[in-house]
């Protein structure tokens, strides 16, 4: 039996992981199943990682976080303390999760499709396309938050405050107590927003997400509270995640001409090539829980309370499931899926919406700009995340 200090150690902050961070987790992969780094145990392999993702015995790491973090009492606290993060299994965390998953499941989200090819269309038609642009600022960013606006009946306007606040409060993933001023400021102004919107949209009833939600409290499926709660948390966890995977996706589709041309020529192709983009190049490289008992995984003893982060950027490129990892190919099989979004009861809720929001985005650009030029590509790579820190380019270069 191993015990943790046993474990091969990664260091995120190493010159390795820096410059080549996907071929670096793959490596350690290929070496072994489980790892050690300083925020907790590392899980490397996709069997491991899938099945951890969906283990019983492991819970919701957001409590910690909080705790890393030492975010203060007060009201952004109290949401986050209140909200679905901090449920681990069990019935409050299914009862909050039903009326969602219902409202945004896979065939329900399709009635947000042509709303979104709208949303969409109109950003990327207001974008200068003979010139160079920031597509985070033009395209990225304004794509999911105004999405977010339509959601809950706000105006377009109130988009760039939608992403600017999530971009900020999704700080709580860096683990530095530096963010936690601006994180609490972010949470406390987004509070706020979500208190007008709801009182705004039980005076307008519609056909509209927060329409829909206000009438499952109203029968008693969710209180007020867990009502705001819910309206914060589709702000917080959407924004930042799509605008940047929305960024890796033009990133990695536009700079290979002959991926964009076929996809320019059939948009057909574009949820595989979507797939195998958040396979080679995932937003999530990884997501967390803890052990909620003494757990031994893999012939390791993880004693209760330790922070597990299942490594779904090393899983995605482990070679056993997909051949050649390295190789950008949109004509891999759908199977085994991408872990991108999670699992299990702790699955992302809005990955069916997003999915459609990048699929849309994708295919406008590939048949109206088949010329598209990526001029400047930036990511950086937390334990955490994949970020796009710049993303500048030519729509129609002519
Ligand atoms: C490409 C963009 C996105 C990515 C990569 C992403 C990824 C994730 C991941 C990895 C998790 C944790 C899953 C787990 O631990 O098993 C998660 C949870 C969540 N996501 Fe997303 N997400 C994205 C967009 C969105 C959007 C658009 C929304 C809402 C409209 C959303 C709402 C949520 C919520 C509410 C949770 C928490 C679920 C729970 O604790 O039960 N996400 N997401």
């Amino acid at each position: 039996m191993n015990a943790i200090e046993d474990l091969p150690e990664i260091d995120y902050g190493a010159a390795d992981f820096k410059a080549a961070p996907l071929p670096t987790l793959a490596g350690f992969a290929r070496r072994t199943k489980l790892g050690r780094s300083t925020r907790g145990v590392e899980i490397f392999d996709y069997d491991l990682c899938r099945e951890a993702i969906v283990d019983r015995r492991l819970g919701t790491g957001h409590p910690r976080l909080m705790k890393v973090l030492g975010l203060p009492e007060g009201q952004a606290l109290d949401y986050k303390r209140n909200s679905i993060s901090f449920h681990d299994r069990g019935e409050t965390r299914r009862r909050l999760r039903n009326p969602l998953v219902r409202l945004m499941g896979a065939d329900q989200s399709e009635r947000f499709r042509r709303d979104i090819r709208h949303v969409v269309t109109q950003i990327i038609e207001a974008t200068p396309a003979d010139r160079p642009v920031d597509f985070i600022a033009a395209i990225c960013d304004p794509i999911p938050s105004s999405v977010y606006c339509y959601w809950i009946n706000a105006r377009m306007e109130d988009a760039a405050f939608v992403s600017h606040t999530s971009h900020i409060v999704q700080q709580v993933h860096t683990r530095d107590p530096e963010h936690t001023k601006a994180i609490v400021e972010g949470f406390n102004a987004l509070l706020e927003f979500v208190d007008d919107r709801i009182a705004f949209a039980r005076k307008h009833p519609g056909d509209y997400l927060l329409s829909d939600l206000i009438r499952v409290t109203d029968m008693g499926e969710l209180t007020e509270d867990e009502l705001r709660n819910w309206v914060v948390k589709l702000a917080e966890a959407n924004t930042d995640n799509s605008s940047h995977q929305i960024a890796i996706a033009i990133a990695e589709l536009a700079s290979r001409p002959d991926v964009w041309a076929r996809l320019g020529q059939d948009t057909s192709l574009v949820p595989k090539a979507l797939r195998e983009v958040m396979r080679y190049h995932p937003r999530s490289l990884s997501t967390s829980r803890e052990t909620l008992e003494d757990v031994v995984l893999d012939g390791c003893e993880l004693p209760k309370g330790t922070a597990v982060f299942p490594n779904i950027g090393a899983a995605h490129w482990d070679p056993r499931h997909y051949p050649d990892p390295q190789v950008f190919d949109i004509d891999r099989p759908d199977k085994p899926p991408h872990l991108n979004f999670g699992g299990g009861i702790f699955s992302c809720i809005g990955r069916f919406a997003v999915t459609m929001e990048i699929e849309e985005a994708i295919a406008l650009m590939a048949t109206r700009y088949p010329k598209l030029q990526v001029r400047r590509a930036e990511f950086s790579h937390s334990p955490m995340f994949t970020s796009v820190e710049a993303l500048e380019g030519v729509l129609d270069p002519g």
